[in-house]
């Protein structure tokens, strides 16, 4: 059985969900949350979808019926395109929220209509994903014969690697500013497909928004920002998990003068995610 104080369970394939525990703490200060890295098996995005699977069904065990979480969050893309229908008949009661690559808000924010999606290749491969991207392309195109807005386009590319350098860019303590092979890596990806041109601030030319898929890029956004300059808007769909976690725990909320904080979990060495964690701002205490 769960309580209102029971904690709300987070995981990833690595660190990558911190950028979504972040979110989450920002906006429920009060709730306790268990955080699991799947760091003996990452990458998560290389991967294939069994695998993925297997580890998600593992590491959702553990919180779900290990630490009594009274939700679940699963803060990885790759693991939400695989698994999430999974999870969610294993637990049919259980209030579980997935992330997805945040292509509607890009395609709200795009005037080109030109949009770069930056995400594992295991998320750009499955069928969740083809899904959403074909939902949202006819959606504008219905409305695209009423207002003559222009094509909407994704350009995806698969970024294999990135998650991985990023993990090394917290465990090795450097800044991204020192890290000149993995800005050099971001700037390979954004411009893999041309006639992407990076700030490129011309209207209608080269992408206006870029959608950080994977949860590990947006710890590197200012890696990012700098590469594609001030015009492109930058999205990623952390603050809407967090909201909609919030929603979903409506009536079996922490009471509000509990204090916060989160239990670390790793299935390699916990003391490196708590680093990781601080590295990233997510841990202050
Ligand atoms: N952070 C994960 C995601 O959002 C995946 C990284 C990986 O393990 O490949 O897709």
């Amino acid at each position: 059985m769960t309580n209102i104080s029971s904690p709300i369970g987070v995981f990833d394939s690595g660190i990558g969900g911190l950028s979504i525990l972040k979110a989450l703490r920002s906006v429920m200060p009060a709730e306790r949350f268990v955080y699991f890295a799947d760091s003996a098996h990452n990458p998560y995005g290389e991967k294939p979808e069994a695998f993925v699977v297997e580890r998600s069904l593992a590491v959702a065990r553990e919180l779900v019926e290990g630490r009594r979480s009274k939700a679940l969050v699963v803060a990885c893309n790759t693991a939400t395109a695989a698994a999430i229908h999974v999870l969610r008949a294993q637990w049919p009661e259980l209030p579980i929220v997935g992330v997805e690559p945040a292509l509607k808000p890009a395609a709200l924010a795009t005037r080109s209509g030109r949009v770069l999606v930056l995400a594992t290749r295991g998320t750009l491969q499955s069928v969740k994903f083809a899904q959403l991207k074909a939902k949202l392309e006819a959606e504008h195109a219905a409305s695209d014969a009423n207002n003559n807005q222009g094509t909407l386009q994704f350009t995806c590319v698969p970024c294999d690697g990135l998650a991985d350098r990023i993990e090394q860019l917290s465990a090795s303590g450097k800044r991204w500013q020192d890290a000149p092979d993995l800005v050099a890596l971001c700037a390979g990806f954004m411009t893999a497909s041309d006639p992407f041109s990076l700030k490129n601030e011309e209207k209608n030319k080269g992408f206006d928004t870029l959608v950080l898929g994977c949860t590990h890029y947006p710890l590197i956004r200012d890696a990012f920002r700098s590469l594609a300059g001030d015009a492109v808007t930058i999205v990623d769909n952390a603050q809407p998990v967090a909201l909609r976690t919030m929603q979903l725990l409506r009536g079996k909320e922490a009471p509000s003068e509990q204090v916060g904080g989160v239990v670390w979990r790793s299935s390699a060495e916990e003391a490196q995610l708590v680093q990781a964690a601080r590295y990233w701002g997510v841990a202050q205490d």
